[in-house]
């Protein structure tokens, strides 16, 4: 075993990046402000892209460099790997890291695959190491409180969910990286940019997917994969969830939002070209509605402080706090490695509904690869 399963709280936790790409750069900017928290090296299969990762962040320009790996844990022995390569990489490199034993910050999604994802979420309860999901919008201010309410009944019975995300993308982006767009390492708009929002607002919800129902299309961008998808699904818990996913929207404005509808009441956030908004409300007994963005807001501000705030500009500082707090305290991360095995799950059964034109029963009882959409728009 290379890495470290346990940790003091006064030693910090080294680091390592794999893959030095866009992401990766809020990977570091966190790092660089969690004082328990030690970079020791970044690895890269293009040198440029490592030197240009850490000239972006000050302080951190010497970081030893290397361009395989499996050296790079062997050698290091990091406590956390940080997974930022394309996404059809994450598997070889998540297992690999976790047989040698160490913890993992995975991005989203977890893998490409069923099957690979139920090997890494068992091979993390296997070894007890701890895996945090890229799944950002866990991390961010208030959703926690209300997730947390909503569950003690608070509001009532959840009736329904919605999200739509129109994170718009031009061919400047897909041309950026050849594995962009493409089934195998990547898939369309639900894939890459709604899984984060899929996890959370099922997450909210409080139960797991049953059946999804879907469609893809696509509309503008010339790729292998969806630009636009559509899905409804049923919770265990019969409510439904309706999501809307694309990236043909306009790429200068940027919007998304979900939104969890109970009996008594709702909580809808979201985000506008960078502007967040919330709405949140309780019915009170004389049906006179009470809202709760205030309540919310002042709660988080007493529990979390200043530093929660922060996560809202940079959800993975929330990430990479959490990671070390669950390392040293030995308690599930709030993404944890069962959040990146269900909305791969929900994801890929949303693309074998639209294949199949058919509602398929979740969990997935065989196995179902991105890979399997190959020609679909053919
Ligand atoms: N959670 C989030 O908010 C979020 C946001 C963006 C991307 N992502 C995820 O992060 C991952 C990376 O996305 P990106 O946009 O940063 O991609 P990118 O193409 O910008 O960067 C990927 C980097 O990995 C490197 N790489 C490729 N193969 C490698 C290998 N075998 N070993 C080491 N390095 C290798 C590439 O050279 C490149 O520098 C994807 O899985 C994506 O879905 C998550």
């Amino acid at each position: 075993m290379a890495g470290n399963t346990t940790a003091s709280a006064s030693a910090p936790l080294s680091v390592i990046i794999i893959g030095c790409g866009r992401v990766a750069e809020k990977h570091l900017k966190a790092i660089s402000k969690l004082k328990n928290l030690e970079l020791k090296a970044v690895v890269d299969v293009n040198p440029d892209s490592a030197k240009r990762l850490l000239g972006s962040v000050k302080g951190f320009a010497g970081t030893k460099f290397y361009n395989d790996y499996k050296t790079a844990i062997d050698e290091v022995k990091p406590s956390i790997v940080s997974v930022t390569v394309p996404s059809g990489l994450h598997f070889q490199i998540a297992k690999y890291a976790m047989e040698h034993g160490c913890n993992l910050l995975l991005e989203k999604p977890m893998t490409m695959s069923v099957s690979e994802a139920r090997e890494i979420f068992e091979l993390s309860q296997k070894t007890g190491l701890k895996l945090a999901m890229g799944h950002i919008y866990r991390y961010l201010p208030i959703v926690g409180l209300v997730r947390e309410d909503i569950a003690a009944g608070k509001y009532g019975k959840v009736t329904h969910g919605t999200i739509y995300v129109r994170w718009g993308h031009g061919e400047d982006y897909y041309k950026s990286a050849a594995w962009r767009g493409t089934w195998k390492s990547d898939g369309g708009a639900l894939m890459n940019q709604t899984i984060h929002a899929i996890d959370l607002l099922v997450w909210l919800m409080g139960s797991e997917p049953e059946e999804a129902s879907a469609m893809i299309a696509q509309r503008v961008r010339n790729i292998e994969a969806e630009d636009l998808g559509m899905a409804v699904l049923r919770l265990e818990n019969g409510a439904l969830a309706q999501i809307e996913g694309t990236t043909a929207t306009v790429p200068s404005k940027h919007t998304a939002e979900f939104s969890v509808f109970c009996e008594n009441g709702q909580l809808s956030m979201g985000l506008d070209s960078g502007k967040p908004h919330l709405n949140i409300f309780s019915v009170k007994p004389d049906g006179k509605l009470k809202k709760l963005n205030g309540y919310y807001i002042r709660r988080q501000f007493k529990e979390g402080g200043l530093f929660s705030y922060k996560c809202a500009l940079n959800p993975h500082l929330g990430i990479y706090k959490d990671l070390s707090d669950s390392i040293i305290e030995n308690k599930a991360p709030i993404a944890d490695a069962y959040s990146g095995f269900s909305s791969v799950d929900t994801l890929l059964g949303i693309y074998r509904s639209a294949k199949e034109g058919r509602p398929v029963q979740l969990p997935l009882t065989d196995d179902f690869n991105s890979v399997d959409m190959t020609g679909f728009f053919d």
